[in-house]
């Protein structure tokens, strides 16, 4: 199968208007790759076809498809281990912090099919069994595509997926099994609210936030967008919160707004002080 150059500036910028997602010329394959599922499932004769219906019909549903296809939704539990190593020592810190609210707020902020949020839950049952019991956690998770939102809150996962990132004793506490997948125990279910947020959006009421884990979203985003991302990312972010990027992501060229700090094999970010 074949996109037409037509079709594939029409895809780029849909996705770029709508999500912030950037890519270049040379991805055209991807667009095949990615799209041709969709072209195959719904008889349509051609990806142009498909391009087109979107176009004139303004079939908003297709579109949704296509866009959720476009985008990457690679995950896995405890993703590189360093950020999450790096979270457990500022919990530890921000306890005496934070004694007298007794609250804590962690958002994951591009938490595809849920391994990220849930790999925190498992985090804070695990480390710290008291302030589960005794404090009002809340781990916001929130993507743009409603159908990994549906996986996540489903939170039942595949072998596949489960030997990705997670300890056997891990899952063997924190997960039951279920018609031979994993299904996430209600301990660490009920920690975490998922929601519909597209970051280059409006975004609805957000607490402030202790923590963000901006992780592997950024680098799909042009400077332009990096820089507003992470500025309104600040005004969310208390004054003592932190950070994180994906391994593969930095602040450099980006924002003056932040100071970066050394975590366990890992760097974190935190808003200066407003001089
Ligand atoms: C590669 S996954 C990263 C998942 C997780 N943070 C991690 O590091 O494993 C990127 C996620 O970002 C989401 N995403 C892409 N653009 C977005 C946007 N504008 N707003 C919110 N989420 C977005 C995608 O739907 C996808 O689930």
């Amino acid at each position: 199968m074949k996109v037409g150059p037509e079709q594939f500036a029409f895809l780029r910028d849909l996705l770029r208007r709508r999500t912030g997602v950037v890519i270049d010329d040379s991805k055209q394959y991807l667009v095949v790759a990615r799209l041709t599922p969709i072209v195959r499932q719904r008889a349509i004769p051609s990806l142009d076809t498909l391009v087109d219906r979107i176009r004139k019909s303004g079939d908003k549903a297709l579109e949704q498809d296509v866009l959720n296809a476009m985008m990457t939704h690679e995950t896995s539990f405890f993703r590189d281990k360093s950020p999450f190593e790096t979270l457990q020592g500022l919990i530890t810190e921000m306890i005496p912090r934070r004694s007298a609210h007794r609250q804590l707020v962690i958002w994951s902020a591009a938490s595809s099919t849920g391994q990220e949020p849930y790999s925190i839950a498992i985090l804070l049952n695990e480390r710290f069994p008291d302030l589960v019991a005794t404090w009002r956690i809340r781990i916001i998770a929130t993507d743009i595509s409603e159908p990994v939102l549906a996986r996540a809150r489903e939170g039942v996962f595949s072998d596949l997926e489960t030997n990705r990132g997670l300890a056997p004793d891990l899952l063997r506490k924190y997960f039951r099994p279920l018609q031979g997948k994993w299904s996430i125990a209600q301990d660490c279910r009920r920690l975490v609210e998922f929601r519909c947020l597209n970051l280059n959006g409006p975004w609805p009421m957000l607490p402030p936030c202790d923590v963000i884990f901006l992780r592997n979203v950024m680098l799909y985003f042009d400077i332009a967008t990096r820089a507003a991302l992470v500025a309104k990312m600040r005004r969310v972010l208390k004054p003592d919160g932190s950070l994180f990027l994906g391994g593969a992501e930095t602040m450099i060229g980006i924002d003056t707004g932040y100071e970066r700090l050394s975590g366990v094999g890992c760097s974190y970010y935190r808003p200066k002080a407003r001089g």
